[in-house]
């Protein structure tokens, strides 16, 4: 038995978003991918999923085609494809996937007395 959240697949393709390649789940539309991705974000983005709201609107273009203009497109319509290159996110997107393709930066360690030895003093 499968996850019922996403349609049933055989395998995993490989997308790009923002230059990051993931492998998510066939025959699933690209914001059920996303959540693939990112599954304790995206349920709790402001999305409808039935193309009502527009705020998960991408553009795309096809890893055959790389000098074909992007295309516009809704991510809760459109199903997602091997080699599809997501290059732009609407702002919604970009928030509730920051943590997988902007991971945090790294944090200054301390030395034994709590001091960052990076910091000038
Ligand atoms: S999630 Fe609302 S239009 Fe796609």
């Amino acid at each position: 038995m499968g996850n019922p959240l996403f349609r049933e697949f055989e395998r995993l393709v490989k997308i790009t978003v923002l230059g990051k390649e993931f492998p998510v789940p066939e025959k699933n539309t690209c914001l059920r991918a996303f959540q693939y991705m990112s599954p304790n974000t995206i349920p709790y983005g402001r999305f409808c999923w039935n193309q009502e709201c527009q705020l998960c609107r991408v553009s795309y273009t096809m890893a055959g085609q790389p000098d074909g203009p992007p295309r516009a497109v809704l991510a809760c319509k459109i199903l997602v494809a091997d080699g599809m290159q997501i290059t732009e996110l609407s702002d919604e997107l970009r928030y509730n996937l920051m943590g997988v393709i902007c991971p945090s930066p790294p944090r200054p360690s301390y030395d034994d007395e709590g001091i960052d030895p990076d910091m000038p003093r």
